[in-house]
């Protein structure tokens, strides 16, 4: 009994070590006033997905007033569709490709748009076949409208629009971050969790090398339905998030042309790597404790502080007394 309790104690002291570890200090981006700025990025990526509701009937109807895109239906109303990854539109990523629509980018340093004017855009006071008040709630207006406000990172000088290479960055320091904090899930490898990328099965390899604005938005503010240790919630700086970048893009990314004959015999297949459990054990339980407990918050950490110490004290009277 004695034991059991000092080793519940023990437990919720871990807890509190693991959060420790993994949580640090200051946020690169400034911090969510009024706000949820996380949210609101994830809403600019999928807010169907986020709201859990179903998509509106058809087409956005701003839709129709392009002709490029052969896309329909509920992509159409993701604000990333139309206004991209890199929140460029025309002006970015989405200048030419099969992703080319000629709708307008967000991102504008030398006239960056109010919160004012960008509820205005959002509720169609600007136009009316942009209104997004029906499917939007207050809460969730306010929080994009943050994240367009505050949230967005100009990655344009860093990443070479045509070879989609990323420009300078420290790959060993990428290497490091991408190891401490990302390898538990996806794998050294980057092929532990394969996801839909374009109605294809992509790696984090496959990612960084085919939509690096892509990669560096789910990396700064994480994929709707997933709990993911994310680059805001980390502190990294829109550098430390384009050196991860740089680095996954010379993990194996299934793209090779001619892809070469497997060198070494011994070791395994990529389809038998795929799925497999995180290399590093310890470091995978410290991050999955350290993500679970990011996701929980700040109440289950005082929770678990204070259940931890009163099973201590019990612990220590009834030693105590024993002796
Ligand atoms: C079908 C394409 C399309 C979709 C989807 C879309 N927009 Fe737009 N957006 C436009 C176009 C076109 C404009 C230019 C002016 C207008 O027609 O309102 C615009 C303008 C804006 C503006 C005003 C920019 C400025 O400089 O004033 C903001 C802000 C904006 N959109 C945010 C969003 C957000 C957030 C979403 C997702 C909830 C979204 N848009 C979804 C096409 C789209
Ligand atoms: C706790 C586990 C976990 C950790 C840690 C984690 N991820 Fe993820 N990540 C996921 C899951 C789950 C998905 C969703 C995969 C899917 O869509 O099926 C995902 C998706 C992604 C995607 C988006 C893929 C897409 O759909 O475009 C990127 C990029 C990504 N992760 C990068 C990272 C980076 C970089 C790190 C390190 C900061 C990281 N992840 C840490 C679990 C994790």
């Amino acid at each position: 009994m004695k034991k059991l309790i000092f080793l519940g104690g023990l437990l919720a002291l871990l807890f509190i070590a693991a959060w420790l570890i993994t949580a640090r200090p200051a946020a690169a981006l400034p911090p969510a006033e009024g706000g949820n700025l996380v949210r609101g990025a994830m809403l600019y990526d999928n807010w169907i997905a986020v709201l859990g509701v179903s998509a509106p009937q058809g087409n956005m109807p701003l839709w129709e007033t392009q002709s490029t895109s052969s896309r329909s239906g509920p992509d159409t109303w993701r604000c990333v569709t139309c206004h991209g990854w890199d929140y460029r539109g025309k002006e970015g990523a989405y200048s030419s490709g099969s992703n080319y629509t000629g709708f307008p980018g967000l991102f504008k340093p030398n006239r960056p748009p109010g919160k004012d004017e960008i509820l205005a855009a959002l509720t169609g006071k600007t136009d009316s076949r942009h209104d997004f008040s029906a499917y939007l709630d207050a809460t969730s207006l306010t929080d994009l409208s943050l994240f367009l406000e505050s949230g967005l990172t100009d990655d344009a000088q860093y990443i070479d629009l045509v070879s989609r290479k990323v420009i300078g960055g420290d790959a060993a320091r990428g290497k490091q971050l991408y190891e401490t904090s990302c390898a538990s899930c996806h794998g050294t490898d980057g092929k532990t969790l394969i996801f839909r990328y374009d109605g294809r099965n992509a790696s984090l390899g496959t990612l960084a090398v085919t939509d690096p604005w892509r990669f560096l938005h789910k990396t700064r503010f994480g994929t709707p339905g997933t709990e993911m240790t994310i680059g805001y919630d980390l502190g990294w700086t829109a550098q430390d998030g384009r050196d991860v970048l740089l680095y996954a893009q010379s993990l194996p990314s299934g793209l090779e042309i001619n892809p070469p004959a497997p060198a070494m015999s011994e070791r395994p297949s990529a389809e038998t790597e795929v799925g497999g459990p995180p290399k590093n054990t310890f470091a995978g339980i410290l991050t999955g404790i350290g993500a679970m407990i990011i996701g929980l918050g700040w109440n289950l950490i005082i929770f678990g502080f204070l259940i931890g110490f009163i099973l201590l004290l019990v612990w220590l009277i009834r030693s105590r007394k024993a002796s």
